[in-house]
């Protein structure tokens, strides 16, 4: 019984996953926009790789034998767990991509003994996870939910078939992990097992030629292996993942992307602040994080942020900055001066002047792409910032400001390798805008270095001056005014509450999450639906219709291992049965097949806004084909650990980098008519453990400058229709029934124009344990904070409606203005 009440709420919507690899289908089997997608998608996947070791002995001319090891060789893992998983048609393994071009494969026996290793491990490993799950009281399919194993220890020697002999070798490292749970820095996870370590030291000593390839969403920790040749960071690229390796390896494309999160040395991370704890996750390292932490300490990372290399070299040559106001422009020319044609990041920083506020030691102000420059070719970009977009938030005047000073600019290709550009220096204090405070408090005063570190500044540097009077200030207005729409003003209070609250399932579109309430067609209110990301479109590839609804079928769809693997064998074949039928003879079999595009990560590590805008039209062309209006994608939370079960679906440590990709992917979305983004998740939601229950305590100083400072830029940048709450509290209260969060700063600061809608299921019996100290989300309150639809939304999340407009929790006039956003915006965006 329970069961079935759990397999009914997941099912509907993280069940439809496929759940082994197919091999490529042969093109002329495709239909022709899944053709041109993919085809359009692949010469830009090596942007989002990124070099982090070369000796010069890749690209190879031709393909030639090759000793493929690792565990990612054929799992190679296209995207992580959980609703960010896409259904395509097929997706191309390392082993798959290196055959097709023309390399021969001759570990066989190496890859199928480790196969079997890696299977009785996983079942020791499950049949642990479920026992741990009893411990704890929870039920296993919710507790396990994106649980990953830790690569298996083995001694499998490290042979070739019929000890063949290349000068070629590649070691894939893969790292999977998913909604529900996070990393542990433990070997086989963060770490390398000892496996991994040994094989990958040998193998670089052996082969002359030898590359690690790390298919992850995140970092994994790489110090010992500073003598290895090769390094390439391949991240999770969707269908193509491992037809990209064999166009790098092949030289056909240049790995052009930098990290846009630092990777080092697991101990070298910030602990200052908690991660993992049940209840409370206390962000007591304030503004100091990523790269902004370890530059203020003066620790070096393995690889900083911004850092990656590419098969050719570049000179960039910085011009002197320019100042208009506070509008900074800055430009360099970047020649190629290598061997290879590639494509370059300029990257400009600012540090600015200590003062009252502690300031981090630099922050990403800016960056531009080049276009592909063939060895020899140059080219200057021009980067503009405005200044007062890096102002600090001063918590004692409510108000976002610049300290007079020097802040100096600094140009390069790296956050470690730059050239100071230009000093500006501000008269006076200046303030940018007045807000409010908004987010409570967190109980602790934000860590800050003992010494703040000097950037020493050349005299020969530009000195450019700015007067404070020359900042204009801008006061927020929270005094806005909401018409009612004619047709909401009629609704009684029971189709208020419904229009409040969503709908949640499968039978409009297939494979689609939710939807707005369909139930109050008579009174005028179009539906919108919604579908997952953001790798790409979440949709059940193939279905039939009967009198009950839509049906996932033909074997097409399975159940996600993201929890049905946890599961007792009866339930996954009662599961099978129901939810993945066979169509009848007669049926008429429909097919949705949509592209998986690269993780949030990878989008993030192209620095290239235009493919990001790219990968929003890809989608947003899917979206309009199959009938989805919302997507629920993308998702802009900072990398603020790496150990975040969740991070491959979010962009970077860095908010900047983060609203940038975000409002590009906006923009390629909304370019089609009738579709829109959900950027999520708002805000904080940076951990998995227990993430219904639990609160990220943060400063406001933190919140606004790093935590919420990316969805403003999307915003201001792109208008997202939509905007997804997060699970978890702030500061003690659920993000959903915060005012101050969502009128105050969303709409009454950022502009948004659009609907907010909850995450999903978060009012339920699963997602409250015992040993929780906060209390449970009530969707009364949601529709008070001017949070417009509850999600999914069931019956007793529509007598909590009543309930409030009862007990005085919200008042009609609060749950009309949220029905007419969701009318206006189901009118916009749906044809009927
Ligand atoms: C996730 C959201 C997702 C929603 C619908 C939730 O569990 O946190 O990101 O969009 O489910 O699948």
């Amino acid at each position: 019984m329970i069961y079935s009440f759990i397999l009914g709420v997941f099912m509907s919507e993280k069940g439809l996953t496929l759940q082994y690899r197919r091999r490529r289908k042969p093109m002329n089997q495709l239909l022709d926009y899944e053709k041109e997608h993919l085809e359009a998608m692949r010469p830009n996947l090596a942007e989002c790789t990124v070099l982090l070791r070369r000796d010069g002995s890749f690209p190879i001319s031709s393909p030639c034998p090759i000793a493929a090891f690792g565990n990612g060789v054929r799992r190679t893992i296209k995207g992580g767990k959980g609703s960010g998983e896409v259904n395509s048609r097929f997706y191309v393994n390392i082993e798959e991509g290196l055959e097709e071009a023309g390399f021969k494969v001759i570990t066989k026996n190496w890859l199928d003994a480790f196969d079997n290793a890696r299977l009785e491990a996983k079942k020791r490993f499950i049949a642990e996870a479920r026992k741990e799950a009893h411990r704890h009281h929870q039920i296993a399919a919710v507790y396990c939910m994106g649980m990953t194993m830790a690569e298996p220890e083995h001694d499998i020697p490290l042979e070739t078939d019929n000890n063949q002999i290349t000068d070629t070798a590649v070691f894939i490292l893969s790292r999977d992990s998913g909604e529900g749970n996070d990393r542990k820095p433990i070997k086989g996870d963060v770490l390398l097992s000892d496996a991994e370590r040994r094989d990958i030291l040998k193998l670089n000593d052996i082969y002359s030629r030898f590359m690690l390839v790390l298919n992850t969403g995140g970092p994994v920790d790489l110090s010992g292996l500073e003598s290895v040749k090769n390094i390439l960071v391949l991240s999770q690229l969707g269908v193509e993942t491992g037809s990209a390796l064999a166009d790098i390896l092949l030289g056909k494309q240049d790995p052009s992307g930098k990290l846009a999160t630092t990777w080092t040395a697991w101990e070298d991370y910030s602990a200052v602040g908690n991660f993992g704890d049940n209840n409370d996750t206390d962000y007591k390292e304030g503004i100091y994080v990523g790269y902004r932490y370890l530059d203020s300490i003066g620790k070096k990372a393995l690889y900083p942020f911004g850092f990656g290399l590419s098969f050719t070299d570049f000179k960039i040559d910085p011009q002197p900055a320019e100042l208009s106001k506070s509008l900074v422009k800055v430009s360099a020319t970047v020649s190629n001066i290598g061997k290879y044609s590639g494509k370059e990041v300029i990257q400009v920083y600012v540090s600015c002047p200590q003062g009252k506020l502690d300031k981090t030691y630099q922050d990403l102000a800016g960056f531009a792409k080049t276009s592909l420059l063939d060895a020899g070719a140059s080219e200057t970009v021009g980067i503009q910032f405005d200044l007062r977009d890096i102002a600090s938030y001063d918590e004692e005047k409510a108000s976002y400001v610049l300290e007079k000073g020097s802040y100096v600019i600094r140009v390069g290709n790296s956050s470690v390798h730059t050239i100071p550009v230009a000093v500006i220096q501000l008269d006076e204090d200046a303030v940018v805008t007045k807000v409010r405070n908004c987010c409570g408090k967190p109980g602790f005063q934000d860590w800050r270095p003992e010494k703040a570190l000097m950037h020493e500044v050349p005299d020969f540097i530009s000195k450019l001056s700015l007067s404070a009077k020359d900042i204009e200030t801008v006061t927020v207005d929270y005094e806005r005014t909401y018409p009612i729409d004619e047709e909401v003003a009629k609704l009684t209070d029971e189709q208020l509450a419904l229009a409040n609250v969503g709908g949640n399932g499968n039978n409009l579109v297939a494979g689609a999450v939710g939807f707005s309430t369909p139930l109050l067609k008579e009174q005028g209110f179009r539906t919108i639906v919604m579908a997952d990301g953001p790798a790409g479109l979440r949709l059940t590839p193939l279905f039939f219709r009967d009198s009950k609804g839509l049906h996932s079928c033909n074997g097409t769809s399975s159940h996600s291992e993201n929890f049905t693997e946890f599961l007792p064998g009866i339930v996954k074949w009662y599961m099978k049965m129901k939810l993945n039928k066979k169509a009848p003879k007669n049926a008429k079999v429909e097919s949705q097949w949509c592209t998986a595009i690269p993780i949030g990560t990878a989008i993030a590590q192209s620095w290239n806004t235009d493919f990001a805008r790219f990968c929003g039209d890809l989608v947003g062309d899917e979206m309009e084909r199959f009938g989805i209006h919302l997507w629920l994608a993308p998702a802009l939370n900072i990398h603020r650990s790496i150990l975040c079960g969740r991070n491959f679906e979010y962009f970077s440590e860095d908010p900047l980098i983060s609203g940038k990709m975000a409002g590009a992917i906006t923009l390629g979305v909304q370019k089609h008519p009738g579709c829109g983004t959900t950027i999520k998740h708002f805000a904080t939601n940076n951990q998995e453990t227990n993430r219904y229950g639990n609160s990220s305590n943060v400063s406001e100083r933190a919140l606004r400058e790093i935590y919420v400072k990316g969805f403003g830029s999307a915003v201001r940048e792109s208008q997202p229709k939509a905007v997804m709450s997060s699970y978890n509290l702030l500061n003690g209260k659920h993000t959903a029934e915060s005012r101050d969060l969502i009128e105050n700063i969303l709409r009454c600061e950022f502009g948004f124009e659009g609907i907010v809608m909850t995450d999903w299921w978060i009012a339920d019996f699963f997602t409250h344990n015992k040993t929780d100290i906060h209390p449970m989300i009530q969707p009364k309150l949601t529709a008070a904070a001017g949070s417009d639809i509850f999600m999914p939304g069931r019956e007793k999340d529509r007598d909590s409606m009543i309930e409030g407009l009862k007990d005085g929790s919200v008042s009609r006039e609060q749950m009309q203005i949220n029905a007419t956003r969701v009318y206006r915006m189901a009118k916009e965006l749906c044809k009927n």
